[in-house]
């Protein structure tokens, strides 16, 4: 698919890390985004900076998510892609001891099933909204209506102790593309997703600099943080190669997460 400014994109989580570094790249290309994010004054800010637009948008809100695709289309035309890196979720090992106290305690159902609705529950609904709306557009040249990228991790292969919601619900996203594509190939809509490695984005938060020394040397090669726009460049090449269909793509630097 080309990308230029007759292209109308969505971004979610386009505030920042490795969602705003998509929209940049879409938006550089001549593409028309639109950014779907919680924080609204980074996702104004983001929107302004490349030409854009902003939807306040909660990806664990049907409504604010079928609100913010109505208000996109509205103003740039239905969507031919739809990049999903927004995520929210909570973390614990499955059994733990407190240090203090000595009882045993879980990740509660409750906490599980949070990380269930901002992970897996919320792709499928960006997804399929997103491929419900492309359902009527027209196809281009080739077939082709539009794409989807969803966002896994490489958690969702070897996800390290306390990652049992993260790991095993972006497992479950991965386990989307397939069936997606399968579903979605007779409206010649593809569907994939990238599972990133250890990226330098807000998301890991501020390391102390042993932390980080640690964590650059984990990567086999390069030995260093992914960039955001590392992520943003697989996902315009995943626009742009039609052939990319049905296919979930660790871009992580060899890495291979120990338990701990
Ligand atoms: N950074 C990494 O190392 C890494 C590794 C593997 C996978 N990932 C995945 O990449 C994706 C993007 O992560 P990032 O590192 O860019 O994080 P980030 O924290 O920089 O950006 C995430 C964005 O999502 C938005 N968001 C959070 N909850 C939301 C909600 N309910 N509705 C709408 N927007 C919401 C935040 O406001 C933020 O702008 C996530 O799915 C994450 O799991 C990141």
């Amino acid at each position: 698919m080309r990308i230029d400014n007759t292209l109308s994109a969505v971004v979610t989580g386009g505030a920042s890390g490795l969602g705003r570094a998509t929209a940049e790249a879409l938006a550089a290309a001549g593409a028309k985004v639109a950014i779907f994010d919680v924080n609204e004054e980074q996702g104004e800010a983001v929107a302004k900076a490349i030409g854009g637009m902003f939807c306040k948008v909660d990806i664990t809100s049907e409504e604010s998510v079928v609100a913010g695709f109505a208000k996109a289309r509205a103003v740039h035309g239905q969507e031919r892609v739809c990049v999903h890196c927004a995520m929210t979720h909570r973390k614990g090992k499955t059994v733990s001891r407190n240090r203090e106290t000595g009882e045993f305690t879980r990740l509660s159902t409750e906490d599980y099933e949070y990380a269930a609705q901002g992970i897996l529950v919320a792709s499928y609904r960006v997804a399929s909204l997103s491929a419900l709306g492309m359902a009527s557009l027209d196809p281009l040249e080739d077939g082709e209506r539009g794409t989807i990228i969803l966002t896994a991790s490489v958690a969702a292969q070897d996800a390290q102790i306390g990652q049992v919601a993260y790991g095993s619900l972006k497992a479950g996203v991965n386990g989307l593309v397939l069936p997606m594509a399968r579903d979605l190939m007779d409206l010649g809509i593809r569907v994939n997703a990238i599972m990133p490695g250890i990226f330098g984005t807000p998301l890991l938060g501020r390391l102390p600099d042993k932390v980080l020394d640690s964590l650059n040397a984990s990567v086999p090669f390069p030995k260093r943080l992914g960039k955001p726009e590392e992520f943003a460049s697989l996902a315009m090449e995943l626009v742009r190669n039609s052939y990319f269909n049905g296919q979930a793509i660790r871009l992580d630097g060899a890495i291979r997460m120990a338990p701990r």
